[in-house]
């Protein structure tokens, strides 16, 4: 199993991609530390590891908080005893156009999305630096990493600088052992993106922006994460992987 008695730290580890991260991660053998703001979401994950024979934690993180996000990873390498892969899958959007977005939402969408790629990564990076050890940073960028969308000013922004911040940290972090990835998913079903399938016109919109036709299940989604976080691909560092479906492919006539 790729990942036996591996250390792995999920953000927004309670829903959606980072809960698929979590199921999947320990079915290869890993020992997770479930973060995410919503304390119940995070012991429903690591309950639902256990039911299936793994060992998780959870832990209550705000990864907009630099204490937090710091305490997230200390409390996370107490329990599991060592730090090998930090996922950052928390993250919000809103929908507004440009000029009609609040300062506050514009903020809130940057701190959670980029500070909280950010300082998890700081803190976990600082602390295999300090042990000598190796580790795999995994972030969550987006389609809207590499591209423009309708009414998403803040998600764009904050997605765009989680690309710029992969390749920075990757740079950086290198020569001391710690690679830093990211993927950039198109349309996944999740609490996220729930509300677009309640609409019939939205969702014929979202099959025809990829080219597959369709939209992705969250493990399509881990299974991409786990190969940029798998020790065997170890020549990997500062890619932005497209798991999109062709949408940023081309456009269809
Ligand atoms: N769903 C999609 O279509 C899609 C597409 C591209 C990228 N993404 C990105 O993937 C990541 C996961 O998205 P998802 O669809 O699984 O969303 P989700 O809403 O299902 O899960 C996100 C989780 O993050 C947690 N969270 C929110 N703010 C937090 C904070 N401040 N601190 C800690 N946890 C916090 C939430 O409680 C939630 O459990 C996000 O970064 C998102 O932008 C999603």
């Amino acid at each position: 199993m790729r990942f036996q008695d591996q250390a792995v730290l999920v953000t927004g580890g309670g829903s959606g991609i980072g809960r698929a991260v979590c199921l999947m991660a320990a079915a290869e053998g890993a020992r997770v530390a479930v973060g995410d703001l919503d304390a119940d979401r995070a012991a429903a994950t690591a309950e639902a590891v256990r039911d299936a024979g793994g060992e998780a934690h959870p832990v209550q993180v705000d990864v907009a908080d630099p204490a937090s996000a710091t305490r997230f990873v200390e409390v996370a390498e107490t329990a599991l005893g060592r730090l090998d892969v930090l996922v950052n899958s928390a993250g919000i959007r809103e929908i507004a156009p440009v000029l009609e977005l609040s300062f506050e939402e514009w903020q809130r969408v940057i701190s959670v999305n980029l500070s909280g790629t950010f300082l998890p990564s700081q803190a976990f990076g600082r602390r295999l630096v300090a042990a000598g050890r190796p580790g795999r940073i995994v972030n969550l960028a987006s389609t809207l990493g590499l591209m423009a969308a309708p009414q998403r000013a803040a998600y764009v922004a904050s997605k765009h600088g989680v690309v710029g911040l992969t390749k920075q940290m990757a740079l950086e972090l290198g020569e001391m052992g710690i690679r830093v990835n990211a993927v950039a998913p198109g349309v996944v079903r999740t609490a996220l993106t729930e509300r677009y399938f309640q609409d019939e016109a939205m969702t014929r919109v979202i099959r025809d922006i990829h080219a597959l036709g369709r939209w992705a299940e969250p493990e399509e989604i881990a299974r991409a994460i786990l190969f940029l976080a798998a020790e065997e691909n170890g020549f990997v560092t500062g890619s932005i992987l497209a798991v999109d479906g062709g949408w940023t492919t081309g456009k269809k006539m």
